[in-house]
């Protein structure tokens, strides 16, 4: 008999679902295997408003080919008063906050980090309990820009100490180390980035598909990255980071940043988890720990994923996923 692990309630606590066909084709990926995830607001425009939020949940919930899948919904960052963040608590789970022009879509973001004009937000959404999400990256050289955004998760944690502060997709060790120094910092981690390093990007011909921001980095941060999600330590959790972009967008002079994993993404981690003997993490990575840090109760949903061979298709519609073509270890069995 074939090994197998059945999985509870998965959730993707970072996913670009897009709008329009784009979300026609990726929205029932996610919710095929997974019992919700955090919906990213970098739409064009930005879902700023609850009217926003209320009609893209709709039509996620339209797109989606299961009623077992929950959109927890984000508003792009700008500095919202206090009044509008009450009117539109009880519709939101977190608020995404980009520094503007970093990666795709995020050119309305945040252009300097004045703690005093942000303070009436992010007062507020500690109280509310909103938690805040952050795209930690500098506009500096590429290879640096996490570490140096270190010093703006400090100064946030320090002046907002009950805020919830998920730092997302990390990829170095300097935060790593960051992680364990405040109370109120938490995050996410792709499995991409357990998986790869600036090498498999750019180290022989260049593969425009694993290109995504904050870029993979050094052996030592993937290891780095590796070490708590295998432990699943209990400040983290997986969020795909998968953000589909077409084909001819992938592969041009000018490639999109962003790397498509959502329908792979739990066998891949079985693989990645299943190779250094920690498939007993995988749950709480995937699914308690995220539940524990948001106060969320997912849908429930159970997938049991075998180890057997599957061949990730060449595309999903119009998009290629990470390890196109090639023979995954493991494979989903069933969900229900
Ligand atoms: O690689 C990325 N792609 N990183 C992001 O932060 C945004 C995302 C996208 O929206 O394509
Ligand atoms: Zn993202």
């Amino acid at each position: 008999m074939n090994q197998s692990l059945t999985l509870t309630m998965p959730l993707d606590m970072h996913l670009h679902l897009r709008d329009g066909e784009m979300l026609g084709l990726v929205a029932p990926l996610s919710s095929y295997t997974f019992s919700g995830a955090l919906i990213m607001p970098n739409l064009v425009p930005p879902v700023k408003t609850l009217a926003d939020i209320r009609e893209y949940s709709q039509r996620i919930i339209a797109a989606m080919e299961s009623d077992d899948f929950e959109p927890y919904m984000t508003l792009f960052y700008q500095n919202y008063s206090r009044d509008f963040l009450i009117g539109v608590q009880d519709a939101i789970t977190a608020i995404k906050l980009y520094p503007s022009g970093v990666t795709t879509n995020s050119e309305g973001g945040i252009s300097a980090f004045d703690i005093e004009s942000m303070r009436e937000t992010l007062e507020t959404m500690s109280e509310l309990g909103i938690v805040l999400c952050v795209h930690g990256e500098t506009n500096g050289f590429v290879m640096d820009r996490e570490a140096e955004f270190m010093s703006v998760y400090e100064m946030l944690a320090v002046n907002f100490p009950k805020l919830k502060i998920v730092m997302e997709h990390i990829t170095t060790a300097q935060a790593v180390e960051m992680l364990d120094k405040y109370d109120n910092l938490y995050a996410t981690i792709t499995v991409h980035h357990l998986m790869i390093t600036l090498d498999d990007v750019a180290g022989g011909m260049l593969r425009p598909h694993l290109f995504c921001k904050p870029i993979a980095k050094r052996p030592e941060d993937r290891d780095a990255l590796l070490n708590l999600a295998l432990n699943a330590h209990p400040k983290v959790m997986f969020g795909s980071d998968s953000a589909p972009h077409p084909r001819h967008a992938k592969e041009s002079c000018g490639c999109g940043a962003g790397v498509f994993t959502a329908p792979i993404a739990l066998q891949l981690l079985c693989e990645v988890f299943d190779a250094h003997g920690k498939l007993d993490n995988l749950q709480a990575f995937v699914s308690d720990n995220a539940q524990r840090i948001y106060g969320i109760c997912a849908e429930y949903k159970e997938v049991v994923l075998t180890k057997q061979p599957f061949i990730v298709p060449q595309m999903y519609g119009s998009v290629v996923p990470m390890r196109a073509g090639e023979t995954l270890a493991w494979s989903v069995s069933n969900v229900d």
